[in-house]
C-alpha cells in the first residue's frame, strides 16, 4: 500500500507555472496551528527568517540561526498538507561557498521535508541558485530590501525611489531569474520598479512593500494579524489581535483572582462506586 497521502502539496513548479496568472497568495508561518490556518487558504507558506523578530523579539534577523529555522520548519510542515512550504536560510548559512549553500539547503530540505528554500540576494548569489537548482534544490529569490544586510544598509529603508538608483535592483532581478529560480520575493521596492521587474522577468513576482503588479503577494502574519506591536507601512491590518489577546489574558487573571476560575464544570469529581 502506497504511503503518499492523498492530498499533492503545491510544488515549485506549480508556482513557476503561475507567472502572469491567478495571484500567488502567501503567508508566513512558524508553528503548526497557524500553519494548518494559513494552509486552508494560502499557496505558499513562508517559514521566514522573521521569526527572529517575531518569537524570539531579536531586532534583526542577523542572530537567527539554521537549527531554528529547521525547528520550525519541521512544526510547518506538520500542521500543513496543501501549500508549497518554503523554508528561509538564514544570514550566515549561505554566503560563504556555493558548497556551503547546498550543505545548508540539504539539511532544511532533508530535515523539515519541505519544499524549497529562499535566500536573499541578486547578482551576488546568481552562482550559487546556479548550483543549488542543478542540483534539486528549489531556491526561491529575496531581491530589493534584503534585511539580513542590515549591518551593511544602514536602515530599513525602502529601494529605488530614485530612477539613478534602479539598474542594480533590475540587474539582481535579471540574474536571479536567470540562475533558475522559481520566483523571487521583491521586498520594499518603488512601485514602479517592481512593476518594471515584474513585466521584465520571466519567473513570479511576490512583492511585500512591492506593487500590485507582482505576480503574487506575501505578508508576515503577525503584522497583518495586528499582533506585532510595529508594523512598516506596507503592511494591511486584517485583524486585531494583541488587543483581543490581552483582553482574553485580562479577564483570565481576574478570575483567577477572584476565584471564578476554575468552575464546577472545569474539575473532576470522584468516580462512584458503580463507575
Ligand atoms: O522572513 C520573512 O518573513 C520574509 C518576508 C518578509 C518575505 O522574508
Amino acid at each position: 500500500m502506497s504511503v503518499q497521502s492523498a492530498i499533492r502539496r503545491r510544488t515549485a513548479p506549480d508556482i513557476r507555472a503561475r507567472k502572469n496568472g491567478d495571484p500567488i497568495v502567501m503567508l508566513t508561518s512558524y508553528h503548526a496551528h497557524t500553519a494548518a490556518l494559513v494552509d486552508r487558504h494560502c499557496d505558499v507558506i513562508l517559514v521566514g527568517d522573521s521569526l527572529g523578530n517575531v518569537m524570539h523579539g531579536f531586532e534583526t534577523t542577523v542572530p537567527v540561526t539554521l537549527d531554528m529555522m529547521i525547528l520550525q520548519g519541521r512544526a510547518v510542515m506538520r500542521g500543513s498538507q496543501q501549500a508549497l512550504v518554503v523554508v528561509d536560510m538564514p544570514f550566515g548559512s549561505y554566503e560563504a561557498s556555493k558548497e556551503q549553500a547546498f550543505h545548508s539547503a540539504v539539511r532544511i530540505l532533508k530535515e523539515t521535508l519541505c519544499g524549497a528554500v529562499k535566500l536573499e540576494g541578486g547578482v551576488k548569489m546568481a552562482e550559487t541558485i546556479a548550483f543549488l537548482t542543478a542540483r534539486g534544490v528549489p531556491v526561491m529569490g529575496h531581491v530589493g530590501l534584503t534585511p539580513q544586510s542590515i549591518n551593511t544598509l544602514g536602515s530599513f529603508r525602502a529601494q529605488g525611489r530614485e530612477e539613478g538608483t534602479w539598474q542594480p535592483i533590475e540587474d539582481d532581478a535579471r540574474a536571479v531569474a536567470e540562475a533558475g529560480a522559481f520566483s523571487m520575493v521583491i521586498e520594499a521596492v518603488a512601485e514602479p520598479l517592481a512593476r518594471k521587474i515584474t513585466e521584465t522577468v520571466a519567473i513570479p513576482t511576490i512583492g511585500i512593500g512591492a506593487s500590485p503588479a507582482c505576480d503574487g503577494q506575501v505578508l508576515v502574519l503577525e503584522d497583518m494579524l495586528g499582533l506585532s506591536p510595529r508594523a512598516p507601512k506596507f503592511v494591511r491590518r486584517y485583524g486585531q489581535l494583541g488587543p483581543m489577546i490581552e483582553a482574553a489574558i485580562e479577564g483570565y487573571a481576574r478570575d483567577v483572582r477572584s476565584r471564578a476560575f476554575p468552575g464546577p464544570e472545569h474539575v473532576y469529581a470522584m468516580k462512584s462506586k458503580r463507575d
